[in-house]
């Protein structure tokens, strides 16, 4: 065999399992946790002892108690995170104003008044409640103009009140602005047994001034955080997680050749710099659509020489993630290739509703994410118990808040002393104090560092994970969902589903307008599968030209000008000659047009359905000639074709639903030059249909 033959072959299942066939995916998996019967059971038992304890231990958790409160199943839960949200990106008072007054005034926040058993959240309550009153208009007469004085002259205390809480909410996910400051706070819970993974903030850098910046403050973190590392052996030692997002400008699969250039040597100069404090250093999961393209990166660094002997380079893998097993084998083989130690950090994944949208939007075939949480548990169990006969060449970091997954590495791990958990700071500290002081298990507590201006993204992140009804932290603190509920082995959940995982109230990207309008294909143009297909079907039209002439003329080309196109980014590349309609040809069309009125509106519909496919079937062409002719890049020519066939599919609709209307007679249809295909089918079907 070839040296890398495997690896390549690695690769490749990677690759081919990005919308794998989540029902296949799952059986796969639930043979890999090999778990029987007794072992789920005892798993769950003991996963609801510990729910037990962690709701009649005095404190659950600040935010835990407020999200349990305001969650995103109630409006005012909403309101919420849509401050927190937009506050720190909105730069002058008039519009703070405006928005908590759109946000605040009219939610109901009375009935959540006394709910909570936490004074803090029961304080919050009433400030929103009497914000609420004095913002909100209702009232007319005397009252009204009252309400009108104090709610001028109270705006700047309010603004300021309301930031100030959407600070406090926003302070429970940092542990520090500077990481000296962090540093120093993070000594309570070091004193506990705890060790630290300091995140500094801010990722997806959108100039290279912004990189630059996040470099420089990954290095000086890096620096500061070497002065506590007091162990030889890393695991003993705080360490530090990286963003690559931050580290580049365009780091995205379309620009692989400057990311390989410019992103891999900044990232091995921290590595290097980790390497010689003998600490951690964190290659955090970001997008699904960067996945590839991080793999890339991470064998590039790791392959440095004088990286060999370090433990501290690790990696990120997503659960949620059908790819996520493989990618573990991959990683696996690359540490053997390279002879390295490596630690691997199995999450569920934060971008779980990124991931579902943004494949809707791109109506690519699936989702590159699980469509149930279940799922996502189930995967994360198994892909642990892949991890745990990985340990001679991978350090496990299992990080998860939820009792159940815990529960299940600890009955999955034989000994305890070859992992570690890791939690975010802010979250999960009472469930793992008790695991970490009854087993003396390792963990390491994710801790952002840095200013309010950087902490958006990540905020948002930790809202939706933490609001959503569905997730561990929020059911904790809800009384009336019990331990045993919340316990539930995720195994036997799956596997009444197997025949159908998807999620009925999760749109699969191709029914995204319901069932009778098919969304328009899709192609991900950061998936190597879906580039080599277009790459493949547009070559044979690279050097093709082009003759066409009016359509009405039943292809005979009459005496009308002859124009001729050349491809504006290349002069010399004639694409196509075009024989101009003359004013027989128009009498004509005028004439046939008329042909149209006498299809019923259910035969115009199949014609222009018909179209519809025939334009997907043909992409290749048409990329092709849209990217020679108009100058398009790939990415608008996928829009452009995809806005074309939704304007077919959406017109013939309409023309069956409004069936009974008359048609409109005769258009004229004069179509702008920058959309070639998509106005000129806009108009025209519609027309038509
Ligand atoms: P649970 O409540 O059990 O699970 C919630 C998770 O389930 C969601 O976050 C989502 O992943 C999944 N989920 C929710 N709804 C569905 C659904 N309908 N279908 C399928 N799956 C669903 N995340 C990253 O992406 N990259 C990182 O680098 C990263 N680093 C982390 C480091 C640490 C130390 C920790 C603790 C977390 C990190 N995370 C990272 C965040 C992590 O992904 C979330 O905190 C985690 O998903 C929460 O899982 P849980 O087991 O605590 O909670
Ligand atoms: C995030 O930034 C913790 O890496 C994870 O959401």
């Amino acid at each position: 065999m070839e040296p890398g033959h495997n690896h390549q072959n690695l690769r490749s299942k990677i690759r081919k399992s990005t919308l794998a066939d989540e029902g296949e995916v799952l059986r796969y998996l639930i043979d890999l946790a090999d778990l029987s019967g007794d072992d789920r059971q005892a798993i769950s038992e003991s996963a609801a002892k510990l729910v037990q304890e962690i709701r009649d231990s005095s404190d659950p958790g600040l935010m835990e108690t407020f999200l349990s409160e305001y969650g995103l199943s109630t409006e005012e839960g909403i309101a919420l995170m849509c401050l927190a949200e937009a506050l720190l990106r909105v730069p002058d008072a008039e519009t703070i104003d405006a928005l908590i007054e759109d946000k605040i005034a009219p939610s109901d926040w009375g009935r959540h008044l006394g709910h909570s058993s936490s004074s803090l959240v029961n304080a919050s309550t009433w400030a929103l409640l009497l914000t609420g009153k004095v913002l909100s208009d209702e009232d007319e007469g005397l009252l009204g103009a009252l309400r009108g004085v104090v709610k001028r002259l109270g705006e700047p205390v309010i603004r300021t009140a309301v930031s100030q809480a959407m600070r406090e909410m926003g302070k429970q996910f940092v542990l520090g602005r500077t990481i000296t400051e962090a540093i120093e706070n993070a000594q309570s819970y070091e004193k506990l047994g705890f060790s630290y993974s300091y995140d500094m903030l801010g990722e997806a850098a959108r100039t290279e001034e912004d990189a630059k910046r996040y470099h420089l403050s990954y290095s000086e973190a890096i620096g500061a955080i070497a002065k506590a590392c007091s162990s030889s052996d890393i695991r003993e030692n705080p360490g530090i997680s990286v963003k690559l997002s931050a580290l580049h400008p365009r780091y995205e699969f379309q620009q692989r050749k400057r990311v390989v250039d410019e992103l891999v040597p900044r990232a091995r100069s921290l590595a290097l710099l980790a390497k010689s404090a003998d600490m951690g250093f964190n290659i955090d999961a970001e997008e699904a659509d960067r996945l590839d393209l991080s793999l890339d990166v991470i064998e590039a660094i790791l392959a440095d020489p004088s990286l060999k002997g370090w433990d501290g380079f690790g990696v990120v893998v997503q659960a949620y993630g059908p790819r996520a097993s493989y990618v573990l084998d991959w990683l696996y083989d690359l540490a053997e290739r390279l002879d390295r130690k490596i630690m691997v950090r199995l999450v569920k994944g934060a971008y779980w509703d990124t991931e579902v949208k943004l494949a809707q939007t791109l109506g690519i075939d699936g989702f590159p994410v699980f469509a149930r949480k279940p799922s996502t548990d189930v995967s994360y169990i198994a892909n642990a118990r892949k991890l745990l006969t990985m340990t001679d060449r991978i350090y496990p970091q299992f990080a998860t808040h939820n009792a159940h997954t815990v529960c299940s590495i600890l009955e999955m791990a034989d000994d305890k002393s070859v992992f570690e958990f890791q939690r975010l700071h802010g979250m999960g500290e009472t469930l793992h104090s008790k695991v970490l002081n009854k087993n003396e298990t390792r963990c390491r507590i994710y801790a952002p560092v840095g200013a309010h201006r950087d902490l958006l993204a990540y905020l948002v992140r930790r809202l939706l994970e933490n609001g959503a009804n569905s997730s561990f932290v929020n059911q904790i603190v809800d009384e009336d969902v019990s331990p045993q509920t919340i316990a539930k082995d995720p195994f036997s959940v799956v596997e009444q589903y197997l025949d159908n995982p998807s999620n009925n109230k999760v749109a699969r990207p191709g029914e995204l307008f319901g069932v009778d309008r098919r969304n328009s294909i899709g192609w991900n143009l950061t998936d190597p599968i879906d580039m080599a297909a277009i790459e493949s079907a547009r070559q044979p039209y690279l050097e093709k030209f082009w003759k066409a002439g009016p359509l009405i003329a039943d292809g005979e080309f009459r005496g009308g000008n002859l124009v001729k196109s050349v491809n504006p980014a290349n002069k010399q590349d004639l694409v196509c000659e075009v024989v101009e309609a003359d004013n027989a040809d128009v009498d004509a069309a005028v004439t046939q047009a008329g042909v149209w009125s006498d299809q019923t509106a259910a035969e115009r519909s199949v014609i222009l359905n018909r179209a519809a496919d025939l334009y997907e079937e043909n992409f290749g062409e048409l990329f092709a000639l849209l990217a020679r002719e108009a100058g398009k890049t790939l990415l608008d020519c996928v829009g452009e074709l995809r806005e074309a066939v939704d304007f077919l599919r959406y017109y013939a609709n309409e023309s069956v639903r409004l069936e009974d209307s008359e048609p409109c007679g005769i258009f004229t249809c004069i179509s702008p030059w920058n959309f070639p295909l998509a106005i000129f089918t806009g108009q025209i079907s519609a027309a038509l249909a």
